[in-house]
């Protein structure tokens, strides 16, 4: 049997075309690139949440010397939504980044790893996440939820 895995999403030629709510959450995340600690990569991802309550939360990418501890700003932001605000869901999540000494105009695309925290955030509280992909200009991607980045992705309820 030939089966096949497709998803919608919405590509959008700038942010100005993106609604308000998601406008200001994408200019959150922007400005969140400045917080990030990227002195080994120089790359600086900030991310930002829309909370059910209506607060909007960030984070961005935190390095380490020794590589491999360092964190990237959506599991930064996953973890601190999720200790700090464990009662609220995210509603959506955008994410951008600044390479320094580059132009950053095309979307971003989250790590493996991150789609997998994504993934549990979601199963965990039983609501998807839009997730809102974009440099700090040019084209902004819409992705209805964060679920499709990773197909048959580990779902920990085969662990029960
Ligand atoms: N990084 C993120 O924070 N998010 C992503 O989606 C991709 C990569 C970080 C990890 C590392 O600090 C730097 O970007 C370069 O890989």
């Amino acid at each position: 049997m030939q089966k096949k895995y497709a998803f919608d999403y919405e590509l959008l030629d700038h942010a100005g075309l993106l609604s308000d709510s998601d406008q200001a959450l994408l200019n959150a995340a922007i400005k969140a690139t400045e917080t990030a600690y990227a002195p080994y990569s120089n790359f600086k991802v900030g991310a930002a949440a829309l909370l059910s309550t209506g607060q909007i939360v960030i984070g961005s990418n935190q390095e380490s010397a020794s590589f491999p501890v360092g964190i990237c700003a959506e599991r930064t932001l996953l973890n601190s939504v999720g200790s700090q605000y464990p009662e609220a869901t995210i509603l959506t999540m955008a994410i951008s980044y600044d390479p320094l000494n580059k132009p950053s105009e095309a979307p971003i695309s989250p790590c493996g790893m991150c789609r997998q925290s994504l993934l549990d955030y979601e199963n965990r509280y039983h609501a998807p996440i839009k997730i809102v992909l974009a440099g700090q200009s040019g084209q902004v991607m819409v992705i209805p939820t964060a679920s499709c980045l990773l197909p048959f992705g580990f779902d920990g309820s085969i662990l029960k």
